[in-house]
């Protein structure tokens, strides 16, 4: 067993900043020696801020070098098909955010090139990590709610990223859904088989540019004859809210809260508690599980709870349910042509 895997971060916006300081200050056996941003000001200030020996402002020269291990490939979405294919080649092992790719085509590519190098490809479907998922799992799993017949869930955000995100992201329902898509299928232990969704723009008039919304709702219909309701939102004024609904038979299990600390302030003008800021916050345990499980399955060479196949389901579900938002939500069917995971 390899003891340290070296790694290198390609992306330092939002989350690649974030999975950046998990390796360099939480993970255990791992090292992080390069990041790569395209923006030279900001790769050499946060090199210099975490102390990385290395940074670069082109990704060739991480992927190319010989001493790392493994890249975290946090950029653009429509980069990271490229960016897989080239990591691949070169046999690095990759940890690379959802989702996948933006087409189907380019994720079978991608497939194809981790099947013929043999590398460890992990998505980041990091709701699978979260400790309030993982034990919701664990109880639906041993059966303590009965048989699942309807998947509920709200990801709110608490505020839209900026028009250059939005262009490069494939829109709500590949960017934003797919968590909820990702997280349906695994704790209704059962794959989604339609789909029918709808989408306004409720305040951000530029993403009529990208023929994008910021608040959506998809209906899901499971293999299990279980069904659900999804709602997005990039608009939420009081904060980030990712709460889901598993209904059973014999019960219920809710999973999310709005508290950011268990911490409840009673005065004369009433009750009041912090509520999650952003996604940082809400998932920072998720985020930190997700890529310590990735550097050890690298170590040992072992599969990852979430696999490019996986990934690629989740992006059939997005995409027909991006076809039904444009067809004014007519219910689509959703052709799987992986082999499932569940
Ligand atoms: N799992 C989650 O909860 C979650 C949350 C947010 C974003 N994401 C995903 O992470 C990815 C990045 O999102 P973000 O919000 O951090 O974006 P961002 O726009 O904040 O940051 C992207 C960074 O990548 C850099 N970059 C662009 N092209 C590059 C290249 N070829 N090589 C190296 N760096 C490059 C940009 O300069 C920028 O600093 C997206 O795929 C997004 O879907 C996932």
């Amino acid at each position: 067993m390899t003891d340290t895997i070296k790694c290198a971060v390609l992306g330092l916006g939002r989350l690649g900043l974030h999975h950046a300081k998990s390796l360099k200050q939480r993970a255990k056996h791992a090292e992080l020696v390069k990041i790569v941003d395209p923006i030279e000001s900001h790769v050499h200030q946060v090199a210099e801020e975490l102390e990385v020996p290395e940074w670069t402002t082109e990704p060739d020269e991480a992927i190319e070098d010989p001493s790392i291990d493994a890249l975290v490939i946090v950029t653009p979405t429509s980069t990271h098909g490229d960016l897989i294919k080239k990591a691949a080649k070169q046999g690095k092992h990759v940890f690379v955010e959802k989702p996948l790719t933006q087409t189907l085509a380019e994720a079978d590519e991608v497939i194809q090139a981790i099947e013929d190098s043999g590398i460890v490809c992990q998505v980041g479907f990091m709701r699978r990590f979260d400790p309030a998922y993982v034990d919701a799992k664990e109880r639906i799993d041993a059966g303590e709610i009965g048989e699942p017949l309807y998947f509920k869930s709200i990801t709110r955000d608490s505020g839209s990223p900026p028009a250059e995100f939005i262009k490069h992201s494939g829109g709500i329902f590949l960017d934003c859904s797919i968590h909820d898509y990702d997280i349906a299928r695994y704790l209704m232990n059962s794959e989604i088989t339609t789909v029918a969704a709808q989408g306004r723009i409720l305040i951000n008039d530029f993403m009529k540019e990208f023929n994008d919304v910021d608040q959506s709702i998809t209906y899901v219909e499971f293999a299990s004859g279980a069904a659900g309701d999804i709602e997005a939102s990039r608009t939420s004024p009081y904060g980030h809210d990712i709460r889901t609904e598993v209904i059973g038979s014999e019960g219920t299990v809710l999973i999310g809260s709005l508290r950011q600390q268990n911490v409840t302030v009673l005065n004369n003008k009433g009750s009041n508690y912090e509520i999650v800021p952003d996604f940082q916050t809400r998932f920072n345990d998720a985020y930190f599980i997700e890529i310590q499980k990735f550097v050890d399955c690298v170590r040992e060479q072992s599969a990852p709870r979430v696999t490019a196949w996986d990934s690629k389901i989740n992006m059939e579900i997005a995409l027909e349910a991006t076809q039904s938002f444009l067809a004014e939500g007519r219910r689509r069917t959703v052709h799987i042509h992986t082999e499932s995971s569940l």
